[in-house]
C-alpha cells in the first residue's frame, strides 16, 4: 500500500492557491498536491455552467485533436470527455479499441505512436491494466489523462465525487465521508480516498473483510465492517458495486442476497442516517445490490449531478492537459 497522503495541515482553510500546474498530464490523486485538486475543482467551478449548455462552447481548445481510447466499458467517462473537450472547442475522435488492431496483438504502445503519427495532442485512455497511462506517458508525445486503469486509480472519478460534495456542502475538511462494498478492486475509492484526505475529510471504509485491502489505514482511512454503526454518523456516503469482473477465484462473500442485507443502502438505513446525508454512487449501479432504486432515485441522491459535474471536471482537466494556466477559461 502506498505511502499515507499528507493531509492539508490546518482542515479548516483551503490549499494556498497555485499559478501553474505541476503538469500536463494526469494519471492519478496519489501524487496530486492538494492545492492542485483545489485549482482543478476551482477550474471546474469556472466550467459549471458552459458545462451542461447545448448552445455555449469555448473556443479554448480549437485546433486540439482529443481522443478517446477505452480499452474497457465505459457510458459515463466516455461520453463525458467526449463533451468536455467539444465544449472546449476540440476536435475529438472515439477510438474503438475493439475493432482495432489491438485484437491482432498490436502493442498499446505501438497502438499509440501510430495514432500519433495522424496527429493527436491529449490522449485520454482507460485499461484494464494498472498503471498502463502510466506506461504509455514513458513511451509517446501526447498528453496522457487517465481515465481508469485497473483497480488502480479513477482520478477525474475521485475529483468530480469530491467537486459534488463541496458544491452540496460548502466544504470537505471536517466532513466524514464513507466509501461502501468493494474496496478492494475499487480504483473510484482509491482517487477518492487520496482527495478527500488531501482536502482534510474524515475518510471511512466500509464492507466485508474481504473486500477491504490490507493496509488501506495505512492510507489514513478508517475502516468498518458495521454499516448500521457507521451510517448514522456520516455526512457523505458513496456506494460501490461489487466489481465481479475483476473478481478471479472463489467467492469473496456467501451471496449476494447477504451482501445486500448487510451492505446494502436501503430506506430503512437511510432513516438511521443524518436528515443532511449525501448520497452518492459513481455508476454504473446495481439497483437492489449496493442501492435500492428509491435510494438511487431519491431526494438524498446526487447520482445524476455526480454526472453533470463530471462535465465541468473533465473541462478543467483538459484545460490543464491543453497548458492553460489555472483561472483562463478562454484563451
Ligand atoms: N463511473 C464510471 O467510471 O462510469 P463508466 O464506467 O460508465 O465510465
Amino acid at each position: 500500500m502506498p505511502a499515507r497522503p499528507k493531509p492539508n495541515t490546518a482542515s479548516t482553510s483551503a490549499p494556498a492557491p497555485v499559478s501553474t500546474w505541476s503538469s500536463r498530464h494526469l494519471l492519478g490523486l496519489q501524487e496530486l498536491p492538494a492545492a492542485e485538486i483545489s485549482a482543478l475543482l476551482g477550474q471546474a467551478a469556472a466550467y459549471r455552467d458552459l458545462a451542461t449548455s447545448n448552445t455555449r462552447r469555448s473556443t479554448l481548445l480549437k485546433g486540439q485533436m482529443v481522443v478517446t481510447m477505452f480499452v474497457e466499458s465505459s457510458t459515463r467517462t466516455k461520453v463525458s470527455f467526449n463533451l468536455a473537450a467539444r465544449r472546449l472547442g476540440a476536435d475529438t475522435l472515439d477510438f474503438a479499441a475493439g475493432s482495432s488492431s489491438l485484437s491482432k496483438g498490436e502493442t498499446l504502445v505501438d497502438t499509440v505512436k501510430n495514432i500519433e503519427a495522424m496527429g493527436i495532442d491529449i490522449l485520454v485512455v482507460r485499461h484494464p491494466a494498472s498503471g498502463a497511462p502510466h506506461l504509455l506517458v514513458r513511451q509517446v508525445k501526447s498528453v496522457v489523462v487517465n481515465a481508469g486503469d485497473g483497480a488502480h486509480e479513477h482520478p477525474t472519478q475521485g475529483l468530480l465525487d469530491t467537486f459534488t460534495i463541496l458544491r452540496a456542502r460548502g466544504k470537505v475538511a471536517g466532513l466524514k465521508v464513507g466509501i461502501v462494498g468493494d474496496i478492494l478492486h475499487s480504483r473510484v475509492a482509491r482517487s477518492n480516498i487520496w482527495a478527500l484526505l488531501k482536502l482534510g475529510a474524515e475518510v471511512w471504509v466500509c464492507g466485508p473483510a474481504t473486500l477491504i485491502p490490507d493496509g488501506i489505514r495505512d492510507l489514513g482511512v478508517k475502516v468498518s465492517h458495521d454499516l448500521d454503526a457507521l451510517l448514522p454518523s456520516l455526512d457523505v456516503v458513496n456506494m460501490l458495486r461489487i466489481q465481479h469482473e475483476r473478481i478471479k477465484g472463489p467467492p469473496l462473500f456467501p451471496s449476494i442476497h447477504e451482501y445486500a442485507r448487510l451492505f446494502g443502502l436501503n430506506a430503512a438505513r437511510v432513516r438511521s442516517a443524518k436528515t443532511s446525508l449525501l448520497v452518492m454512487h459513481p455508476g454504473p449501479l446495481n439497483r437492489g445490490v449496493e442501492i435500492t432504486p428509491e435510494v438511487a432515485d431519491g431526494p438524498r441522491s446526487a447520482i445524476l449531478e455526480q454526472v453533470a459535474n463530471g462535465l465541468a471536471v473533465r473541462m478543467a482537466v483538459l484545460h490543464r492537459a491543453a497548458g492553460f494556466p489555472p483561472g483562463a477559461t478562454s484563451a
